[in-house]
């Protein structure tokens, strides 16, 4: 009996060692401590024994069942002390599949029916000069209007672009008249941010110069695009605004693409959805580019993507647009 003692120990020793994680090692101490154990057995089996064998079995048996335990709790803290070294760097990290932002999606779909209008996508720098993102399109200085764009002044004196605009600006500069471009790019302003302002964000810059454009060219361009995006049933209505750099100036509604109409949450109950602000490119910024407004008429019109996106795919937080979360983001995954 004293050897199988010794085997039943031996071989719980060497079960117990090559245990990677704690659930092993328990149950391999249910295997040779538990209830129904051959150890287990021969404690209670002592009451039946000789005085003799119950001077030598009784201690033995007890110093064993010991002995296991403590080897038991030792493997346990160790695992538990290691865990670094469980890493199994055979199982994939991130099973999932990836999906495109829903950002990226409505600027890619946008830029491709613009694209098939002829127009080239264009892009420009986050980090902006004063010239580009207010002097030439009409603001100086000393200009209300700066107000209406809180923005983040840098050390070296240049800014954080506080909309897609001054890629107008370098489009017409570097290519000049006739034009015809799109600019999908992020902008910053200093906002408080909740549930529908964030100071990070994204737009889509439109613009088209040539000779004889005129606000039916923009209209038309809009309702195609809009008719793209969302269906065929939709209408675009144009109701005064101001910008700096386009006179006339416009906010281009679109009829709600939820209710066509009939009124809803998402139009609050007015059956239109503020979908961009657009206008005439202003003399002044065809002049500051080195184009001749007397020859050249230009449109230009600048829409929400983050927006787009969000009323697309029924977001109600922006916040979740910059998060990079994951179980959020992968909601709105699109094949
Ligand atoms: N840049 C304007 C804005 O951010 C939008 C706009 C673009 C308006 C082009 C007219 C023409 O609010």
């Amino acid at each position: 009996m004293k050897e199988r003692i010794e085997q039943i120990k031996i071989s719980a020793i060497q079960e117990i060692n090559t245990c990677l994680k704690e659930a092993d090692v328990l149950n391999v101490k249910a295997k040779y401590l538990g209830k129904s154990s051959e150890l287990n057995e021969m404690l209670a089996g002592i009451r039946d024994m000789s005085i003799e064998d119950k001077k030598i079995f009784g201690p033995l048996l007890n110093i064993t069942k010991k002995e296991l335990e403590i080897v038991v709790d030792e493997k346990i803290e160790e695992i538990n002390n290691n865990v670094t070294f469980l890493f199994d760097e055979t199982k994939p990290v991130y099973p999932k599949k990836g999906s495109l932002h829903p950002i990226t999606i409505v600027s890619k779909e946008v830029t491709d029916v613009l694209k098939r209008m002829g127009f080239t996508v264009f892009s420009g720098p986050e980090m902006e000069n004063e010239f580009n993102n207010f002097e030439a399109l009409n603001i100086p200085s000393n200009h209300p209007a700066r107000d209406m764009q809180d923005t983040y002044w840098l050390t070296n004196k240049e800014l954080l672009r506080t909309h897609t605009s001054p890629i107008q600006v370098r489009a017409m500069m570097k290519h000049g008249a006739p034009i015809r471009i799109c600019a999908p790019g992020r902008v910053f302003r200093n906002e408080d941010i909740d549930a529908s302002h964030d100071n990070t964000f994204y737009q889509l810059e439109g613009m088209v110069v040539d000779k004889n454009i005129s606000i039916g060219n923009l209209i038309y361009v809009m309702e195609s695009l809009l008719k793209e995006i969302f269906n065929d049933d939709i209408s675009v209505r144009l109701r005064p605004g101001f910008f700096p750099f386009t006179e006339p100036s416009f906010e281009l509604d679109s009829s709600c693409f939820f209710c066509k109409g009939a009124g809803c949450n998402t139009c609050k109950n007015t059956g239109w959805i503020e979908f961009c602000g657009c206008g005439m490119i202003h003399p002044n910024v065809l002049k500051s580019c080195n184009i001749d407004p007397k020859v050249y008429t230009g449109f230009a019109f600048g829409m929400g993507l983050t927006r787009l996106a969000m009323m697309r795919y029924g977001v109600n937080d922006i916040r979740l647009m910059n998060s990079g979360d994951v179980n959020e983001l992968e909601k709105f995954e699109i094949e």
